[in-house]
């Protein structure tokens, strides 16, 4: 770790080491996207810790990065060059006003708890349509249902809320049908349960087109 660190970057740095020793979210994604060479879409990149952690495996396909929170955005760009990663970018973008074009694999990892069901809706459309043949959209979500792991994922994301690091309070979560009412037309879809030691209700939920 640097020795001239601010406070926010202190945090930053252990929250990241954090994650990718306690989260098996990175290396779940990093198995659905090896063996296709295409471009990679992150929506909502915080720190952009997927973009260097494929790197650092062996991807070496461009991915452009994007996130509303300027403050992870400069991080993730001060990242790459310290790291000196090459076909890594990472941009200020909103994603509720419409997504860039791109022609690839598409990832939206843990932020859809922030979009009203219209929003996601549209998010959802607008990324299956970026999703190349032969690519995948993949994503990350908690979600709605009955089970004691979904009470536990809405008070972390609240906490997270509380203690200034996301932006905003969770809006919404979808079910496992509002993504197959969604997404089933654009290919193949699987959901399977993504949360490790983790007490959260968090799901893979992966698009294949063909
Ligand atoms: C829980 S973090 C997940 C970060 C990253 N996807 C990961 O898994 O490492 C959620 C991220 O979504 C971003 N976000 C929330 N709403 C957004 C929006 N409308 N447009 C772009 N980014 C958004 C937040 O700023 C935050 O960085």
């Amino acid at each position: 770790m640097p020795a001239r660190m601010t406070h926010r970057q202190r945090w930053d740095h252990y929250y990241t080491a954090a994650k990718l020793r306690s989260d098996p979210l990175y290396a779940a994604v990093l198995a659905e996207l090896r063996d296709i060479p295409l471009p990679l879409l992150d929506l909502g990149c915080g720190l952009g810790i997927l973009a260097f952690y494929l790197r650092d495996h062996g991807i070496l396909t461009p991915i452009h990065s994007l996130d509303y929170d300027q403050r992870k955005i400069e991080e993730a760009r001060k990242t790459a060059v310290a790291k000196n990663a090459s076909g890594l970018t990472f941009d200020f973008h909103d994603a509720r006003e419409g997504l860039p074009d791109h022609h690839g694999n598409v990832t939206i990892l843990d932020i859809l708890q922030f979009f009203t069901p219209q929003e996601i809706e549209r998010l959802l459309t607008l990324a299956a349509e970026r999703v190349a043949p032969g690519g995948k959209l993949v994503i990350r979500s908690g979600l709605r249902d009955d089970s004691w792991r979904f009470k536990i994922t809405v008070a972390g994301d609240l906490l997270a809320k509380c203690t200034l690091w996301m932006k905003a309070a969770p809006t919404h979560y979808p079910t496992a049908d509002d993504f197959r009412q969604i997404l089933a037309k654009y290919g193949k879809l699987r959901i399977s349960p993504l949360w490790g030691g983790t007490p959260f209700n968090n799901h893979l939920i992966v698009l294949e087109k063909t």
